[in-house]
């Protein structure tokens, strides 16, 4: 049989219309109403998908097809579905809305109505999946001093557009790529959102310090007092495994369950007193208090519990509780004041734009950031949404102190010699009382047999347009300072 491939052309031997379209919803969408209108029936059309084809010609007269909003939906989605024969079942039921059926979609046990309910869920749960298992990885980008986030992911189904609107509110502040082998989505941030024709995984990033924020993230979220295997791997199959960072760490994650719920059952009476409790009679009081109640256990119970931290409202909005990272013991630790928009949606403290200037400042004054220990007062971002922006907004009294319990565990466990403050929210929070930059910087502070040290937070060094280069030089002597203390 001879395909014509030019639009609306009759295939004179088997009587068939060969609809050249380009296979997506918006242009089977164009192509149907063309055929509709010419009162083309579904078996008279033999449906012909092709990138290149090319737009058909405005439909003519008045109105298209008048059918359900709930059908817009359906096929919307069903037409993602990776089948030769969703294009032919979409006509067809419209067809059949417009032709006297119009409650057809009530009848579940009609075999159309059942194939395209079934391939829309498929679909929907191919979208719920890419939104849970897309891994972004920072590539570097010349003219760019933010990297861009670059991810990997295998869809099953043809989703990339589908999904594609979920990302851009998501993560509407980064520039990112997700590359398929199907499709590629690429936004800037700026609201440009483009797409490309797929590509392989050679083109995708490898592997960078996310990666390891993600396996971190992952066990401070598994709970194995929950472990269901069969249920995890219906959530997280297989399948995803290859692109997981996190995946590595299943099988022994699983493994060491039994022991892990034993020891959180050992520390299960204290649990409760690291959510905050009335106000303390006294500063000293509450200290000595709390770090006798601090649970035992290894920072990872710690962020596994502070993971489900409920003990303000900043966990409601924030995408992830952001926990302290880095070696225990260390004789350094630097506590900010709370994660920024990078550490919420990566789930590692200093990673974003202040996170990139105290590299540079730790480097400079000859400090390694691999073996400090980094955290902050707040766990949870604080932000105000201004359209696509989620603007930092600064942690309140009570905040801090809900979340002093955590630094206060962290402390007691990685037991540095000297904890930096970086600024006054850190200070604040560490010594329960109010300090000032301009009178304490510098000064070490005892503590408990510790010394604080306050510096300014390298947020101030980036919004101190015109003394950038002079307050850097100052936060680069005071690190220096630490580092020789
Ligand atoms: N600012 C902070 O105080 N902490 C971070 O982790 C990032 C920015």
């Amino acid at each position: 049989m001879e395909q014509a491939s030019l639009f609306g052309a009759r295939d004179t031997a088997a009587g068939h219309v060969a609809v050249a379209f380009v296979p997506d919803f918006a242009g089977w969408q164009a192509a149907t109403r063309l055929q509709w209108q010419a009162g083309l029936a579904p078996d008279a059309l033999w449906w012909h998908p092709d990138r290149e084809a090319a737009a058909p010609p405005a439909a003519g007269g008045s109105g298209g097809p008048r059918v359900p909003k709930r059908f817009v939906a359906l096929a919307r989605a069903a037409a993602c579905y990776r089948g030769a024969d969703r294009w032919a079942l979409l006509y067809r039921l419209l067809w059949r809305l417009t032709h006297g059926e119009r409650h057809l979609l009530a009848r579940a046990g009609d075999a159309d109505v059942a194939q395209v309910n079934r391939y829309a869920s498929a679909v929907r749960r191919d979208v719920h999946k890419m939104k849970a298992f897309v891994r972004f990885r920072t590539v570097a980008e010349s003219g760019f001093d933010e990297p861009r986030y670059v991810a990997w992911f295998e869809p099953e189904h043809e989703i990339v557009e589908y999904a594609a609107g979920f990302f851009q509110r998501r993560f509407a502040n980064m520039r990112w790529s997700i590359l398929t082998p199907d499709r590629c989505v690429h936004w800037e941030g700026d609201g440009t959102v483009w797409f490309s024709p797929g590509t392989d995984k050679t083109a995708a990033p490898d592997g960078d310090v996310t990666e390891n924020a993600w396996r971190v993230y992952y066990r401070s979220i598994f709970n194995p007092a929950r472990v269901k295997v069969r249920a995890m791997m219906s959530e997280m199959p297989a399948k995803y495994w290859k692109n997981l960072p996190e995946a590595a760490s299943i099988p022994g994650l699983i493994a060491g369950a039994d022991r892990a719920v034993a020891a959180m059952e050992a520390t299960h009476r204290e649990h409760d007193t690291l959510h905050c409790g009335p106000t303390p009679a006294s500063p000293e009081a509450t200290l000595t208090r709390r770090a006798e109640a601090a649970p035992r256990g290894s920072l990872e119970q710690l962020a596994l519990r502070a993971a489900r931290c409920r003990s303000c409202d900043l966990c409601g909005p924030a995408t992830q509780t952001v926990f302290g990272e880095g070696p225990s013991p260390a004789r350094i630790m630097l506590v900010g004041e709370q994660p920024g928009d990078a550490e919420d949606v990566t789930g590692r403290p200093f990673v974003g734009p202040a996170g990139r200037l105290l590299d540079a400042a730790l480097m400079d004054a000859g400090l390694d950031r691999r073996a400090l220990y980094l955290t902050n007062a707040v766990k949870h971002f604080k932000f105000t949404p201004r359209g696509r922006t989620r603007l930092h907004a600064k942690p309140d009294y009570d905040e801090v102190r809900a979340c002093r319990p955590w630094l206060e565990a962290e402390i007691k466990r990685v037991a540095p010699e000297i904890v930096v403050a970086l600024g006054a929210t850190a200070a604040g929070s560490l010594l329960e009382r109010r300090l000032s930059i301009a009178r304490d910087r510098g000064r070490r502070i005892d503590w408990h047999g510790r010394c604080v040290i306050l510096t300014v937070h390298p947020a101030f060094v980036l919004r101190s347009r015109a003394r950038r280069d002079d307050e850097y030089r100052r936060l680069v002597a005071d690190l220096k300072a630490v580092a020789a203390a």
